[in-house]
């Protein structure tokens, strides 16, 4: 053919952090078939969803195949219904978010992925380490990236101060609780954001996909501190609140007054999704609204509490060993250093191989996250407790 491809997908790693790893693990069970691997890798739930969140997708199911009950395409935004269970739980936290702000989609990757279309060729900065999508798909559009570093020093959590030339109209990335690093931003430091944003005429894009497991006295949402609504849009998902990782339902908030060129940022995303997106099934949606309805609520909760158990058996095993970690109390990740200076795709093969259990080398989630390794908390007590005693043994 005669066609040009996207070059810029050069500047990409080959495959993606998560289907590496799937390709090693593979390989290597199949050089072992009698090994028990315990999967501790991508952050994938385990337990299964609720049954008030089932029977809510059932009977969606069965009113789809009635005539008076009967719907075809759904609002490409959302049914108002789900639009308005998502205000109402802003409104739960203690913000205003007005339900017409709201743009349900299939999860939080998707419209992370799909943002860059609406975006300019803009500064965009992002704090390193961290979910690898960000960068991938700015890289994939050619984008200019100021990567800010995180480290122990800073708790990774870094800070505007970190950046070290003027900055004018960026895009900045923050995600919090922190995937891979579990550490959160405490209001003082959000606001240092969002301060540094009004002030440079920048815009945040919030991901708060693992807000369910806050627990201490941090920001649920962007929205808590003042100013955000000037200058942040946040992308929620439901996967890691309510197991939703294979049913696919977020959302994004678009402040109406956010405002770029004299174009308002919410026109121009209501344009790309009624264009290239057909908003979620019914089943879907009615499912997540019966997530944030107080009973839905409670059973998500109790399962977010089972994982945070699963934390705390990682979180004392590695106290035992004298090993650095952040993480494991808002967030079901833990961030731990690599023993004996290894790297960190040294450090993934050395448990795979001694003692089957998979996580994910910090390098994946940028250069600053060499050194150090994440483990997930989303799998069952029992293989938890497996991989604690196995871990126990190896370091
Ligand atoms: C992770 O393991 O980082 C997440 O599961 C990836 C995702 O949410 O897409």
């Amino acid at each position: 053919m005669k066609i040009k491809v996207n070059k810029h997908f050069e500047d990409i790693k080959e495959t993606y952090l998560f289907s590496e790893i799937a390709k090693r693990v593979k390989a290597y069970q199949e050089e072992n078939p009698d090994k028990k691997i315990i999967r501790m890798g991508i952050g994938d739930v385990t337990l299964p969803l609720p049954e008030a969140v089932v029977k809510a997708i059932k009977d969606a199911a069965s009113e789809m195949g009635v005539k008076e009950t009967f719907r075809g395409y759904p609002p490409e935004y959302g049914y108002d219904f789900l639009k308005e269970a998502i205000a109402e739980h802003y409104k739960e936290i203690g913000v205003d978010v007005p339900a017409a702000s709201v743009y349900v989609s299939d999860g939080a990757k998707s419209d992370l992925g799909n943002i860059v279309d609406i975006l300019g060729d803009n500064e965009i900065i992002i704090p390193d380490p961290v979910y690898p999508v960000y960068v991938d798909s700015n890289l994939m559009s050619g984008h200019k990236i100021t990567l800010i570093e995180g480290n122990i020093d800073n708790g990774f959590l870094p800070l505007p101060e970190q950046i070290d030339h003027a900055v004018e109209g960026a895009v900045i990335y923050l995600c919090s609780p922190n995937n891979p690093t579990g550490a959160v931003y405490s209001y003082e430091g959000l606001k240092a954001w969002v301060d540094y944003a009004l002030k440079t005429g920048s815009m945040i894009i919030y991901d708060s996909a693992y807000e369910a497991f806050v627990e201490e006295e941090v920001p649920h949402t962007i929205y808590e501190i003042e100013g955000a609504g000037e200058c942040a849009i946040e992308i929620c998902s439901f996967s890691k609140f309510a197991g939703f990782t294979g049913v696919r339902c977020g959302w994004t908030v678009i402040p109406e007054g956010l405002e770029a060129e004299e174009v308002r940022i919410s026109k121009l995303w209501s344009r790309r999704q009624a264009t290239k997106f057909n908003g979620v099934s019914y089943p879907v949606q009615r499912a997540a609204q019966k997530a944030l309805s107080p009973e839905g609520k409670a059973a998500c909760r109790a399962n977010i509490a089972y994982y945070k158990k699963n934390a705390s058996l990682l979180a004392v095993l590695l106290k035992s060993k004298d090993i650095k970690f952040t993480g494991g109390v808002n967030s079901p990740y833990i961030w731990l250093q690599c023993p004996k200076g290894m790297s960190s795709w040294e450090f993934f093969d050395f448990l795979l191989k001694e003692a089957q259990i998979v996580g994910t080398p910090g390098e994946g989630f940028g250069k600053s996250g060499e050194g150090f390794f994440r483990l997930t908390a989303f799998g069952t007590y029992e293989a938890t407790k497996e991989a604690c005693e196995r871990l126990d043994k190896l370091l």
